[in-house]
């Protein structure tokens, strides 16, 4: 059957609001506006200006209020501790009410931040939900970042609270995260009120009298008491969460989401593009420190009346490579949505599918890619092993849901290898050149999208206004900067090929090299650096960083080079995967100072490249080779 993407995309063409205006008539609303749109309003204009909602009441209540009390809401599967349990939807409003009373109780109200640091357990989605119904707005952090990432982040969001777990688990280890909290907030200028602990069994934190409470033993009172707290009613355009993501430089960029375009957007996806009903079982594999989690782990599923998994574990080795199809198998999950790189994990380990033969899943109808590049490599093995279809979609952190898919439930478009497909309706996705000239199709160029962005996409960043205006609107005049570059085809078929800032992509997760290198030159032998990202066949990219030395260090390269290694785990966290330092006698830089970091790359990357003509000395380019083939990276020169 024929896709009806081009009816709709069009449709949404000729009259984009009465587009969403329709997407939002799906949702609940304490109030609707007149107007859908306002262009006048902040950067680039906001969506249902004067509406009124609230996330958690779409999220839960009405599902208990009307059909799916008794429902599973959210499945913790957690193969690292050997847990699971089920929460239907009346559960999961209890237990997030709970919460939400004792937030309250501690004088947690609307508009107040909540910084969230926890692995992936059901309280983190618990937390969330809790923040929205008061009105207060989450910023959750990755567990794998620092004290002083969360530090950086304490002293933007300005949190009146922090809710943590007392610890998280990685294979092989147990990482105990009041120690970070401690030090966190003895590091930042704003010091949090209150500070909420879900205490594990593998892992009791030392509690501070006075800042900390033990957020079980609460809500567990919370609970005895049948503690109900009204949905908060908030305005459409007051922000639901911050999420801090990689800038340029050490100092992240805290995204800013609404609560009513959110929704919006949100819910439309799930049918649209996930082909998805109320009822089923959706699985994003991912962590609710990042955009993915937010987004298809807690939000759309229960804005879509759908059971959400919530995964505490690997792709692999908690216990093999079969974990995800077990889950599929025994929770039934129709859809999964994942990071390439899980399943180039996978495919290393288990080449033949053999888990996969082994299981049943027969419920499974398709798989969805994003976060980096899904090379075909990978793809084609998937589609081999899983006989269903397998969407690349692409987007990022800011729009919050995907720019450029492959709308499943419109009805598949053909799939071009290497291309994620087509714009979704909300996006007039632009190739242009460094001028903000139009391109032909098949050339290579910026990749813009023209304003206003789609309801669900960020309207500024946390008390950064100029900075919002700076990065992404500044460049093209009436176009958001993607900072991808890419090709459209004559079908209108995108492909991305990289970024154009300084931003690496490591197992799906988005990283600064211009962060990485604030660190390596915060070393007390470091003159100067550059960290660039290298190809890897597992993550994607990796990080390497060079350092030239100051004058007179006599000290052993070896082991300067291993402080670098744990100065960028200890500073910024082992998600960085910063596991390669490299001594040089000098950097590769144009006659006007500027390192070649790309060519550097092309180096690494074996790829062939041309001289720089402004290079100021070619021979640094062979000890540029030399170094990363001492360091074992093989380094073809061109
Ligand atoms: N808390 C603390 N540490 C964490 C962490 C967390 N929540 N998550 C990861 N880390 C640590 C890891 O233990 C690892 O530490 P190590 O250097 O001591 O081994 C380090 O951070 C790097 O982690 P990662 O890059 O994830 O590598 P990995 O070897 O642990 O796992 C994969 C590799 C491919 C299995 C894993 O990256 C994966 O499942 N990726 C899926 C990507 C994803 O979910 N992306 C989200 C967007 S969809
Ligand atoms: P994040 O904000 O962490 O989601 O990272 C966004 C960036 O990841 C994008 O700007 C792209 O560079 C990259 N990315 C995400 N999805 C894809 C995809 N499907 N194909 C290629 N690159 C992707």
């Amino acid at each position: 059957m024929a896709s009806r993407y081009p009816e709709v995309y069009d449709a949404w063409k000729n009259d984009p609001f009465g587009f969403w205006r329709q997407a939002a008539a799906e949702l609940d609303w304490i109030k609707t506006g007149d107007e859908v749109f306002d262009p006048k309003m902040d950067q680039y204009g906001r969506w249902f200006p004067d509406w009124e909602c609230n996330t958690c009441y779409n999220c839960l209540d009405r599902h208990v209020e009307r059909d799916r009390p008794g429902q599973p809401a959210l499945i913790y599967d957690s193969p690292i501790t050997g847990k699971k349990a089920v929460y239907t939807y009346a559960q999961l409003l209890n237990r997030v009410q709970a919460m939400a009373a004792v937030l309250q109780d501690h004088g947690i109200s609307k508009g107040d931040r909540v910084i969230i640091y926890m692995p992936m357990i059901p309280e983190a989605a618990m937390a969330m939900l809790a923040c929205a119904r008061l009105g207060a707005i989450h910023s959750v952090v990755f567990g794998g970042f620092a004290a002083n990432e969360l530090a950086t982040r304490i002293d933007d969001a300005q949190p009146k609270a922090i809710i943590a777990a007392s610890c998280g688990i990685e294979p092989g280890r147990v990482i105990s995260y009041k120690p970070l909290i401690d030090q966190a907030i003895e590091q930042s200028q704003h010091k949090p009120d209150a500070c909420f602990v879900i205490q594990r069994e593998q892992q009791k934190a030392e509690m501070l009298d006075g800042r900390d409470h033990d957020m079980g033993a609460l809500m567990d009172d919370a609970l005895s008491q049948g503690r109900k707290i009204p949905c908060m009613p908030v305005k459409a355009t007051d922000p639901l969460y911050i999420l801090y993501t990689s800038g340029t430089t050490g100092q992240p960029k805290g995204v800013v989401r609404d609560n009513g375009g959110h929704m919006a957007a949100l819910k439309w996806t799930m049918s649209n593009l996930y082909g998805i009903d109320p009822g089923e079982v959706f699985w994003a594999a991912s962590d609710v420190g990042w955009v993915v989690g937010h987004s298809y782990i807690v939000y759309a599923p229960l804005l879509h009346g759908c059971t959400t998994v919530v995964f505490e574990g690997k792709p692999v080795g908690t216990p093999d490579a079969g974990v995800f199809w077990r889950v599929i198998s025994e929770h039934n999950v129709v859809s999964l949505f994942t990071a390439p790189t899980a399943f180039r994990a996978i495919r290393k380990e288990d080449p033949e599918g053999t888990f996969i033969a082994k299981s049943d899943l027969s419920q499974f109808r398709s798989l969805f890619l994003a976060g980096e590049r899904a090379d075909p490599e990978t793809v084609n093995w998937a589609a081999d092993q899983l006989n269903v279809p397998i969407v690349d979609h692409w987007w990022q952190t800011e729009t919050g849901w995907c720019i450029v898919g492959n709308p499943l439930g419109l009805g598949q478009l053909p799939v071009k290898p290497g291309s994620p497909t087509v714009p979704m309706p909300g996006y007039d996705v632009q190739i242009v050149d460094d001028g903000g000239q139009p391109l032909p199709a098949d050339t290579l160029g910026n990749i813009v999208i023209k304003l206003p962005l789609p309801p669900g996409c960020l309207p500024t960043l946390w008390n950064a206004d100029k900075r919002f205006f700076d990065a992404y609107l500044e460049e093209f005049p009436g176009y958001y900067k993607t900072s991808d570059a890419g090709i459209m085809d004559g079908d209108g078929y995108l492909s991305i090929m990289s970024r154009t800032d300084d931003i690496i992509n490591v197992a799906g997760h988005r990283l600064s090299t211009g962060a990485m290198e604030e660190v390596l030159a915060q070393h007390r032998d470091v003159a100067e650096c550059a960290v660039i990202g290298i190809a890897d066949k597992l993550k994607g990219q990796l990080p390497c960083g060079f350092v030239v030395l100051k004058a007179g260090v006599n000290r052993d390269h070896a082991e300067i080079e291993a402080e670098l290694i744990k100065l960028v785990r200890e500073r910024i966290g082992p998600v960085a995967a910063f596991k390669i330092a490299i001594t040089v006698d000098r950097l590769p830089k144009t006659r006007s100072g500027k390192i070649l970091r790309g060519t550097m790359r092309q180096i690494a990357d074996g790829e062939s490249y041309r001289l720089p003509a402004t290079i100021d000395d070619p021979a640094i380019l062979d000890e540029i080779s030399d170094a990363l083939k001492t360091h074992g990276i093989s380094a073809p020169s061109a």
